[in-house]
């Protein structure tokens, strides 16, 4: 009787992401991040994220940032994150966080935080505003993520540094106060992450870089076809059973995250037989992007305006995230000892 009830309430293990609320979500972040959140959600008990704090860093106008909350969830929602599975809450709800990241602090140091690259990258970016929350930046994430004691968190590489640092915060917290925290690392499910090209025939499709290189998850179907009809290719094979230049390769990587099999094998071949035509090449490709991504835009043009379901999302997803927070900070107490009157 005993065994059974335990096994029935055999933990998850934890995940957790944060997403910031800056930026439209494209194919990089769709394929890069998001596709794994959602196979995640079935196997583990996933906590993910908004970061409304950690977007003042570089955002301080309020104003702009209930339409970009608003958005992002109902983009991350109509890419398939299932409210019913994961649970989806705001930073800002979480007071939690905010007392673990001042306690934190106290075990970051100065010249550790001046050294993270995106630091260094911000104060590039933004030298008329170089503030503390920057500066510390990598302390709230942590924060966000010791507080459900979370195991796993999957982000791409451009993290792995601040995953590097909530190991050092967790593994000094706990040196210094007792065994608490996990340590958590840098997950991905299965295969390793895909880097979706952009149309440019350099780099990867980004936020912040080349934005009609990057298709995004609210282009419409006229944006689609046109960014991929324009996008970069060269002369044309001359020799048969030729390698693919960059720009060439990429629509072909393209292709093979959207298409049919078959369809990418015919052009394939087409290619080493020097008969390809790239004109049909894009624009069976710019199909194909439509109709991958015109539902997802739809869904989430649909719960945007839907305040009310957004509304009770982030509710129940904040609830069952405060009571994992609480539970955490009511150890956090403990271990530090700030129960000077108990017993
Ligand atoms: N820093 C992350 C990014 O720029 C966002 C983020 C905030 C995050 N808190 C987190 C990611 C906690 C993972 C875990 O994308």
């Amino acid at each position: 009787m005993e065994k059974k009830k335990e096994n029935l309430s055999v933990q998850r293990q934890i995940v957790m992401s944060g997403i910031r609320p800056t930026g439209y979500l494209h194919l990089g972040s769709y394929f890069g991040a998001l596709r794994n959140y959602v196979r995640m959600q079935e196997q583990y008990d996933c906590y993910f994220m908004v970061a409304d704090w950690h977007s003042l860093t570089t955002h301080p106008d309020t104003k702009e940032l209930k339409n970009n909350v608003l958005r992002v969830l109902a983009e991350n929602i109509a890419a398939g994150i299932d409210p019913s599975k994961a649970c989806l809450f705001l930073q800002s709800s979480i007071p939690e966080i905010a007392e673990l990241y001042l306690l934190l602090n106290m075990l970051a140091y100065k010249g550790e935080l001046e050294k993270t690259s995106t630091f260094k990258e911000k104060v590039r970016l933004q030298p008329e505003n170089v503030n503390a929350g920057l500066l510390t930046y990598p302390v709230l994430q942590a924060a966000d993520i010791l507080v459900h004691r979370a195991k796993y968190v999957p982000v791409g590489k451009d993290q792995k540094q601040h995953l590097e640092m909530a190991r050092n915060f967790a593994q000094r917290f706990n040196h210094r106060y007792g065994e608490l925290f996990p340590e958590p690392e840098a997950f991905n499910f299965g295969e390793e992450l895909v880097k979706v090209p952009s149309l440019d025939g350099a780099g990867k499709m980004s936020k912040s870089e080349n934005q009609f290189a990057t298709l995004y998850l609210s282009d419409t179907d006229e944006v689609i076809r046109k960014k991929v009809m324009k996008s970069k290719t060269d002369a044309g094979p001359t020799q048969k059973n030729s390698g693919k230049p960059q720009e060439v390769e990429n629509i072909f990587m393209l292709m093979k995250l959207v298409s049919a099999e078959d369809t990418v094998r015919k052009f394939d071949e087409d290619y080493a037989n020097c008969t390809i035509r790239y004109g049909d090449l894009k624009k069976q490709l710019a199909e194909d992007m439509v109709t991958f991504i015109a539902p997802i835009r739809e869904k989430a043009e649909h719960f945007y305006h839907d305040h009310k379901f957004l509304g009770q999302v982030v509710e129940q997803g904040s609830e069952k995230a405060r009571k994992s927070a609480k539970a955490t900070l009511e150890l956090v107490r403990q271990k530090m000892e700030f129960n000077y009157f108990s017993h």
